[in-house]
């Protein structure tokens, strides 16, 4: 069924000066479909336009958060066709978000579904919510942010332990671990939610974004960062058929026929 703001995975609940985005696939635990991204990326990047909005709460509803991404259309994918559609790159909007994200989860988060709540700014558990990143139980690991957010918010070990066990991490414990701002009866999340949002949406805007922008940058770890993209790069390359070419050409003294393959 398509809502009323023409969306069939999500509801947008704009009572300015906040908006509540809910998602929306309950039969499949909201498992975060092409669909379902598409739509929750094009759903920000509207309230990022609205200034009559300064603060945005992300929920999956009382019972879940979301299940991961839907494996139902990954499981026959190749990796030329997943570096194509470059599933995960379509999810920058929710990472690039100009104003504050509140997290309200209750219930399952798990990979794709912990990687979305990674990307909020403030997150209140309910005491039902768990955390996790069960990907290498597929033979996948996390792929929109979670292994390095993981670390960079609970550190080392307590990330290697989500990604090496698959384990989920309950409410109470996430939040000793400084995985969530708050834990609270799940029936009361989405409206604390509301609340902590209501409560930044008071700030100067300007100040908000920036200091959003500010603490998001203690994030970031340029050197690290870019020798481990370089390494797969360097690594992945030898999955070609010119790295071949190019070597033996060497070795056999004569110039490589490259082929873009
Ligand atoms: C597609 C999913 C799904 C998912 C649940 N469902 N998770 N469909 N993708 N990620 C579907 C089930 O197939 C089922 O459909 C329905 O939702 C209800 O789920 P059940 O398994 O019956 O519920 P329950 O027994 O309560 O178990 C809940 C659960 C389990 C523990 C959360 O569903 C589960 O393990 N889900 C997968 C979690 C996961 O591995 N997530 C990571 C995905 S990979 P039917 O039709 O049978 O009723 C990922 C990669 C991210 O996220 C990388 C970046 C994109």
């Amino acid at each position: 069924m398509i809502g009323a703001m023409g969306y069939e995975h999500l509801l947008v609940d704009v009572e300015a000066p906040i908006a509540t985005v809910t998602l929306n696939r309950p039969r499949v635990l909201n498992a975060l479909s092409p669909d379902l991204i598409r739509e929750l990326t094009t759903a920000l990047s509207e309230l990022d336009a609205d200034d009559s909005v300064r603060a945005v709460v992300l929920t999956g509803g009382p019972k879940v958060f979301a299940a991961g991404a839907d494996i139902s259309d990954m499981a026959d994918r190749g990796a030329v066709d997943q570096l194509r559609r470059d599933q995960t790159g379509r999810w920058a909007p929710l990472a690039g978000f100009s104003k504050p994200l509140v997290a309200a989860v209750n219930g399952y988060a798990l990979g794709g579904g912990c990687e979305v709540v990674l990307m909020c700014d403030v997150v209140i558990a309910g005491e039902t919510a768990r955390l996790g990143q069960p990907e290498i139980n597929l033979g996948i690991i996390p792929g929109a942010g979670g292994t390095q957010r993981w670390p960079r918010t609970a550190g080392k070990y307590v990330a290697m332990e989500a990604m090496l066990t698959g384990q989920p991490i309950p409410a109470q414990r996430a939040y000793e671990l400084g995985l969530v701002n708050k834990v609270v009866p799940a029936e009361v999340t989405v409206e604390i939610a509301k609340r902590v949002a209501r409560q930044i949406a008071e700030k100067p805007p300007l100040a908000a974004r920036m200091a959003k922008e500010a603490v998001l940058k203690a994030f970031e770890s340029p050197l690290s960062e870019g020798l481990a993209s370089e390494r797969k790069s360097f690594y992945f390359l030898f999955a070609t058929e010119d790295q071949k070419e190019g070597m033996h050409a060497f070795l056999e003294k004569r110039k490589g026929v490259f082929k873009g393959r």
